[in-house]
């Protein structure tokens, strides 16, 4: 590459020549100048009038990373942010809005960039950022971010209609870092319009995990219907890391929030105190906090949301440790054909997952308000059995007391490798979760949200068919995208293997089966596209699976994601992959007796 000598150079872009703008703003371009002078220490100061909307900024994922400081009339004005700005090569770009300078000579202070890299060049202005993403791993009908990195969904509340999803936003690159609430919402549950960020870092510290309630009764003195959010300020000094909770409130529904001039509300010595996750509690009349705190869970509570008292800590001898304890969440749910209710607490954790990584397990039980108590204190209990569910938590506040969760598609063994560029990061399908009892144990069921079978579209139906030895389909859909729902009925009738391949023309697969003596369902996607960017990434995952002879099936495909749902949820896999092609074939085998696929129905999603 060209090394670039100079100590200040200026440079006219034509604002319509920007990858981003429409045709609309090329029409009316402008020039806007901006001049690069590079002092010492690689440090170096973009000046420009703020004419346009956004300064684009050039990353490349894998260059280290710098600072960012916006400086007018030498002071800074909001957080530092922290960016890997392209040194080599472009790989996407970022938009850094400049809107509140609008007019105003500012200067962008840029720290741990040398004046070699390309990024000088390639800065860009323009008043719209595109946000039409079309990367092929994209899921179609998956919350994903509209640009940048996402990690857990945070902040779900339910309100006039609208579902509401922040979640952990990098808008300065799709790694992690510069952890802010973005927001989504949906009437659906399917289809997300991004509504901007949300909550972003302050000098408390940037914007970790939290969850939202609905103040209907005005406890906290915000307003009637004000919506409360609780997330933590996390923050690194010199003198070692900080946790605390903050709060903030929202008066137009969730789209802007204020922040409270007390923050933090709880403070703790303990390095690893986060993810409030806050509930009304009817029967006391008082607001209930989870946090999750080294490999335990705390329990707080408060009647006007500003003060709490710490009740009860819950986690010791209980379920799998092998990592650090993070996003509670407790829930009462009814027992599927009973009238007895019973507690869930869901705790995620990291890494200790049944197949490495981060995993949800969850305990049922007990709650009065204060403390929770572990009905079968010597079991593990996991949520999903994929490698990619982790952070699940569910809506406050949630229409019929449904109670309706979301997780987040990955693991943190991978997440930061996976082949995507200008976004990274999905959300599972919404899920419906309710208690079934077997064998004298409670399991926690849950089901893919009833929203889903209102986003099928074209249907292809397969006559009932025999498996005694092989079976192929060669066309699950007349045009495949990638985006589409399988639903099976099987009825097995002796086979001690139940085989059934997803296949596209480039021969990768995942290969699934029952393993009928072992009752487990299986699933194996180490030949299921690219899988080399992590040897985290192929795995064979294993499900419980008691129901071996009529076998109730149905999985959802996203471009980059399988989703299994057995027995409308009595367990679950979820699992990423990165096929080169949309798999539309299936094939079908026995292994001993036979089985015979007494429905099977494929539907487009919408
Ligand atoms: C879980 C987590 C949370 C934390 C957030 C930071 O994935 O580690 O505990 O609040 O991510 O982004």
């Amino acid at each position: 590459m060209k090394q670039l000598n100079y100590p200040s150079m200026r440079f006219l872009r034509m604002a319509g020549l920007s990858l981003a703008m429409g045709l609309a703003t090329l029409a009316s371009a402008q020039e806007t100048s901006y001049d690069v002078r590079h002092l010492a220490n690689e440090q170096n100061i973009v000046s420009l009038s703020a004419s346009k909307k956004y300064l684009l900024l050039p990353v490349e994922d894998n260059a280290p990373e710098g600072k960012v400081y916006i400086i007018v009339d030498n002071n800074r004005q909001g957080e530092e942010i922290n960016i890997r700005l392209a040194r080599k090569q472009v790989d996407y770009y970022v938009p850094l809005d400049l809107s509140a300078f609008a007019g105003k000579a500012v200067a962008i202070d840029i720290q741990g960039t040398p004046s070699s890299a390309i990024c000088w060049k390639k800065l860009q202005f323009s008043d719209t950022f595109d946000l039409t993403n079309r990367e092929k791993f994209r899921p179609v009908y998956h919350h994903t971010p509209a640009y940048g990195w996402m990690n857990d969904p945070n902040g779900m509340f339910y309100k006039d209609g609208v579902y509401h999803l922040y979640f952990q936003h990098n808008p300065y690159g799709s790694t992690w870092g510069n952890m802010t609430w973005g927001h989504s919402t949906s009437s659906d549950l399917i289809h997300w319009n991004f509504e901007g960020d949300a909550i972003l870092p302050d000098a408390w510290g940037a914007i970790f995990s939290g969850s939202c309630v609905v103040d209907h009764e005005n406890t906290a003195g915000f307003g009637a219907g004000a919506v409360v959010a609780f997330y933590t300020s996390a923050k690194s000094t010199p003198w070692g890391g900080s946790q605390s909770q903050s709060l903030a409130y929202s008066l137009d529904n969730g789209k802007t929030f204020i922040k409270y001039d007390k923050n933090p509300i709880l403070t703790s010595d303990q390095p690893d105190f986060r993810d409030p996750k806050v509930f009304w509690y009817a029967p006391d009349k008082h607001w209930v906090m989870m946090l999750a705190v080294g490999q335990e869970m705390q329990i707080f509570s408060s009647k006007n949301l500003k003060d709490w008292k710490y009740e009860s800590s819950f986690g010791a001898k209980q379920g799998a440790h092998g990592g650090v304890w993070e996003c509670p969440d407790l829930v009462e749910l009814p027992v599927e054909g009973t009238k007895e209710k019973k507690w869930v607490l869901i705790c995620n954790i990291n890494p200790g997952g049944p197949f490495g990584g981060s995993a949800t397990q969850y305990f049922v039980g007990t709650f009065n308000g204060k403390r929770f108590v572990n009905e079968a204190p010597t079991q593990t209990k996991w949520m999903d059995w994929g490698k990619d569910n982790y952070a699940t938590v569910t809506w406050n506040n949630a229409p019929d007391g449904r109670c309706v969760a979301l997780g987040w598609m990955s693991n943190w063994q991978y997440q930061a490798v996976l082949p995507t560029w200008q976004y990274r990061g999905a959300n599972t399908v919404a899920r419906d979760f309710t208690l079934y009892k077997k064998d004298g144990e409670y399991l926690l069921k849950s089901a893919p949200s009833p929203e889903m079978k209102q986003a099928r579209g074209e249907k292809q139906s397969f006559p009932s068919f025999k498996v005694s030895d092989t079976y192929q389909i060669n066309q699950l859909l007349p045009r495949n995208e990638g985006a589409y729902e399988i639903e099976l009925s099987i009825k097995n009738a002796g086979a001690s293997r139940v085989i059934l391949n997803l296949l596209n023309e480039k021969g990768e697969r995942i290969d699934m089966y029952y393993d009928v003596p072992r009752q487990q369902f299986v699933m194996d996607r180490s030949e299921s596209g690219l899988t080399s960017f992590s040897k985290e990434f192929p795995a064979v995952t294993v499900a419980p699976a008691s129901e071996t002879d009529r076998i109730q099936l149905r999985l959802f495909i996203d471009r980059s994601s399988i989703e299994v749902f057995g027995e409308e949820g009595e367990y679950v896999m979820t699992n990423r992959i990165f096929p080169s092609a949309p798999y539309n074939q299936m094939s079908f085998a026995s292994d001993r007796g036979s089985f015979t696929v007494e429905s099977l129905n494929v539907y487009k999603i919408k």
